[in-house]
């Protein structure tokens, strides 16, 4: 079974997908994480950041390893937190938007999706990695809990408040060509919810949908 859950930067899909993956017995699957991997391997090791061609070459020399424990590493190293930067965040969206980056990512998810029971989160999962997904959820939050969302979770940005949720702004933009919604995913403002509460109503979908 799959599980997709998409939506913006700040929704709250990591925390989310990784709680509902460990009450099911799912293995989560981070996509961003691969995204990130692949910028962070592309900054190391120079390249230019507009060769769509040369980095999807990149994507399919270095695929992205998820372990079940939430480690990422690619090309032998360990990203885990590398990969969580203000640096990488700005980055990320020129990376992720190469058609061949994203063809390669993609073909190698449906793999990983392929080998277990998955919670799969990203941004395009229900359109076009699964969308024969068992459930897809799309999440969506206030611009003001995801802007404080993203400074909670990158302290080191500080109290530069205003740039944060600049960035945020920016973010969304780049990433909008992959945002639509799937027209049957189930759509789940979390502004006013605690995290929790999402889960159990993502955990209803799908015991819905297993004993169907
Ligand atoms: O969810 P995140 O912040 O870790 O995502 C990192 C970047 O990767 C962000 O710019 C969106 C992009 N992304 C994407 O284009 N497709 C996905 N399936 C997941 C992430």
């Amino acid at each position: 079974m799959i599980v997709a859950i998409d939506g913006p930067a700040g929704a709250g899909k990591s925390t989310v997908a990784r709680m509902l993956a460990e009450r099911l017995g799912f293995r989560y699957l981070d996509t961003g994480a691969m995204y990130r991997a692949l910028t962070w391997l592309a900054m190391r090791e120079g390249l230019d950041l507009g060769d769509g061609h040369r980095l999807g070459v990149l994507a399919s020399e270095h695929p992205v390893e998820l372990d079940p424990s939430g480690r990422v590493s690619i090309a032998g190293a360990d990203v885990t937190t590398s990969i969580r930067t203000g640096r990488i965040d700005k980055m990320v969206p020129v990376v992720a938007r190469h058609p061949r980056v994203r063809e390669v990512m993609r073909e190698r998810q449906r793999r990983l999706a392929e080998r277990a029971d998955s919670v799969m989160e990203g941004r395009d999962i229900g359109t076009v990695v699964a969308p024969a997904a068992d459930v897809k959820v799309y999440l969506v939050a206030s611009a003001d809990v995801r802007a404080a969302r993203r400074r909670a979770e990158r302290p080191e940005v500080g109290d530069a408040a205003l740039e944060t949720d600049l960035r945020l702004h920016e973010r969304d933009r780049e990433d909008a060509d992959r945002m639509t919604p799937a027209g049957d995913a189930v759509e789940i403002d979390t502004t006013d919810l605690e995290v929790e509460d999402v889960v159990d109503r993502i955990e209803a979908l799908v015991r819905a949908r297993q004993a169907a």
